[in-house]
């Protein structure tokens, strides 16, 4: 059997960009606006890292791409209404974002508000279509659903982003950045990983590894996020840099300086590629860790 094409490649990107705008509610029926609000958040633009994260990931097994792409869709939507909310004037009030101006720029922040709901609520049902389609008996994915909802609630995702927001002062700075770093970001880059190999029906004790590598790239990119909200451009970042400095986030930079977070970033990609399966499939994931921790934008 042929190896697949790299999940990296523009034809991979090509075809997901197709499956997520077929994914918006149809226009008829779908409040105009509210669609439109949609579309600018899921639509053209965005590094797509982590349906390519999940294709890699489910490669290491039973590869479906219609599946593939359709979990792939769903990251996105939770993702996208992530930025969404993250770029409110109540929360890191950012103009910009993947080159254009903000959702709530456009539409409104009470339009921006429920673009995101919307978008949380349709990547729920979209991963539902995707585990359904992949075949995967009703119990296993009842599971992983449940994994992708505590992921996006408050223990994780929308825990994170409070942390983000206000102080947990009984911490050491360096020990509420891994809290929020690990909860707003990682999280969810570790359910990509999760859920492209329950998609591709791996083995348990294979899911265990790349859950924890996926946790630590998780953390390195958000290390990196932080690199270059100090030290890229507007034009590179497609986002306004400085934001983090202005806003006095907690920073992985603030509380340990750029020398040793750029250092921190390297081990922990290090320590994740060690955790990744020792074999050819796992190239493409490989190759996707790196490019998340050396990226530019
Ligand atoms: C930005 O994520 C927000 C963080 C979690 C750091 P990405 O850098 O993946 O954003 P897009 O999707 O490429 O715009
Ligand atoms: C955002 O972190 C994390 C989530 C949206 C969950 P940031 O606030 O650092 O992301 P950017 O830099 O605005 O993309
Ligand atoms: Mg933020
Ligand atoms: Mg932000
Ligand atoms: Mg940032």
């Amino acid at each position: 059997m042929s190896m697949p094409a790299p999940d990296t490649d523009s034809a991979f990107l090509g075809r997901l960009e197709e499956v997520l705008a077929s994914s918006l509610p149809p226009e008829q029926g779908t409040h105009p606006t509210l669609r439109a609000a949609m579309s600018h958040a899921l639509l053209g633009g965005g590094k797509r890292l982590r349906p390519m994260l999940l294709a890699a990931s489910m490669r290491l097994g039973d590869y479906d791409e219609a599946s593939a792409m359709k979990a792939g869709a769903a990251l996105e939507m939770l993702h996208g209404y992530s930025l969404v909310h993250d770029d409110l004037p109540a929360m890191d009030d950012d103009d910009f974002r993947r080159g254009r101006p903000s959702c709530h720029k456009v539409y409104g922040e009470a339009m921006a508000i429920l673009a995101g709901d919307a978008l949380q609520a349709l990547a729920f049902e979209t991963l539902i279509d995707a585990f359904s389609a992949a075949g995967i008996d009703p119990h296993r994915a009842l599971s992983a659903l449940r994994e992708f909802a505590v992921t996006a609630g408050p223990a994780e995702l929308v825990g994170g982003q409070a942390a983000d927001l206000e102080p947990q002062v009984e911490l050491t700075p360096e020990a509420q950045v891994s809290w929020i770093h690990a909860r707003k970001t990682a999280a969810l880059i570790r359910c990509s990983i999760v859920l492209g190999a329950r998609l591709g029906k791996l083995p348990e004790e294979e899911i265990e590894s790349l859950a924890e590598a996926g946790l630590l790239l998780g953390l390195a990119f958000q290390a990196v996020d932080d690199l270059l909200d100090e030290e890229a451009s507007r034009e590179e970042l497609g986002k306004t840099p400085g934001k983090d400095r202005e806003l006095g986030k907690r920073t992985l930079p603030s509380a340990i300086g750029r020398e040793a977070t750029r250092k921190r970033a390297e081990e922990m990609l290090e320590q994740a590629l060690s955790l990744l399966p020792d074999r050819e499939e796992a190239e493409s994931l490989r190759e996707l860790s790196r490019r998340l921790v050396h990226r530019r934008f």
